[in-house]
């Protein structure tokens, strides 16, 4: 079957790209956004450059500040009962990837009633709501771009995934500059999820010859600039090369999938509240590891890709360089085991059998080169606990 690819309609990119919101809201004939946001961008300064922005239009526009940490449906019901009644005719969604997922799963509810839980993959959303334009203040997620959006059930700490058109935004404005200020452990915890993305998607049963480009890409640009975003948070070229990193490899996993280490990396995160890119970090050396012998070729060219191995070393040295890399990444980065993090042994454990169950029934397992079985799930999580 042919791929069909979704992107954004319109998209800036650079530094100083913020500027450009005005302009874009007016080119897709949009004049009165609601504004998406959480506390800490509403306070630190972001929120309102772009809003004075809007006001030198001039633009109306309204705010929305109380998205959280991996949204809520309780947050997404008050945000879309907000849009419903305001006479808004789009989201500017400004922030991480949860302040961008808010917004889209605030769009779908909006225009389609029900709750949130009616449109969780395999269901079909069945129109598309006010348009968003996604403004990231993270260079992680790729959310400006992708057509997914994932909310937790407060009713049963699941992590639905929401999946459709209607989610993918607009218009994205992807302004490296706004990401110079993010603190280590955030720019650590993003960056490993675009390179989770990004080798993802390469490795993905969905992987096509569009989306093989922009996940190598991204695995370039993310593998060689993220120690040094780390290390020198000023650092514009590193911080630059991330977030088109980030950008391009949520365009390659919008249109080819994630597998197995999101699927496992979503439970964790729901029952023990691991912020998204460190709980895949957590897995993503065993997964690949287990995943290896079924997609040699594929793993050996992420070696390639990220610089690790020579472009004519034999793919199972390739993949070798690839599995070190990744456990050196977690070292240097310090990324905990699930134990070190402070989760405790007896709940994981127990947790085990529905956290398994809500990863296969994510249907994102089942795009891994390597599909686990149940049983197979739940011994990965024995082995990564550390
Ligand atoms: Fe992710």
């Amino acid at each position: 079957m042919v791929p069909i690819v979704t992107t954004p309609r319109l998209m800036a990119v650079g530094g100083g790209a913020l500027a450009e919101l005005p302009d874009i809201l007016r080119h897709l004939g949009l004049s009165r956004p609601l504004v998406v946001t959480d506390p800490y961008i509403a306070r630190c300064g972001i929120l309102e450059r772009a809003t004075a922005l809007l006001d030198s239009a001039p633009i109306r526009w309204s705010v929305f500040s109380d998205t959280v940490p991996d949204p809520t449906t309780a947050v997404v019901e008050t945000g879309a009962r907000h849009l419903a009644e305001g006479g808004f005719d789009s989201l500017v969604a400004i922030g991480g990837g949860s302040s961008i997922d808010t917004a889209k799963a605030m769009s779908v509810l909006a225009a389609n009633g029900g709750q949130m839980r009616d449109y969780k993959v395999p269901a079909e959303i069945p129109k598309a709501g006010a348009p968003i334009v996604a403004v990231p203040t993270t260079a992680g997620t790729g959310s400006e771009v992708t057509r997914f959006s994932v909310i937790t059930d407060t009713a049963t700490d699941e992590k639905m995934l929401i999946a459709g058109l209607a989610c993918c935004p607009l218009a994205a404005i992807v302004d490296y500059e706004l990401t110079l200020s993010m603190p280590l452990r955030l720019t650590a915890d993003t960056g490993l999820d675009s390179l989770t993305h990004a080798i993802e998607a390469y490795v993905s049963r969905r992987a096509n010859p569009f989306t093989d480009g922009l996940a190598k890409n991204a695995m370039g640009l993310i593998a060689r600039h993220i120690r040094t975003a780390c290390a020198e948070p000023g650092n514009r070229p590193a911080r630059e090369a991330m977030m088109l990193g980030a950008t391009t490899a949520g365009m390659a996993f919008s249109n080819a999938s994630v597998c197995l280490v999101h699927g496992m990396s979503r439970p964790i995160g729901a029952f023990f509240h691991v912020p998204h890119g460190l709980s895949n970090a957590m897995l993503l050396p065993e997964i690949t590891a287990f995943s290896v012998p079924a997609a040699l070729e594929r793993y050996a060219d992420c070696a390639r890709a990220m610089g690790v191995a020579e472009e004519d070393e034999g793919s199972q040295a390739a993949v070798a360089r690839l599995l070190d890399e990744l456990r050196a990444l977690n070292h240097d980065l310090k990324v905990p085991t699930p134990r070190a993090w402070g989760i405790d042994a007896a709940r994981y454990h127990d947790l085990l059998p529905v956290m398994a169950s809500q990863a296969l029934g994510s249907g994102s397992p089942a795009n891994n080169p390597r599909v686990p079985t149940h049983d197979e799930i739940i011994e990965l999580y024995r082995r990564v606990y550390g």
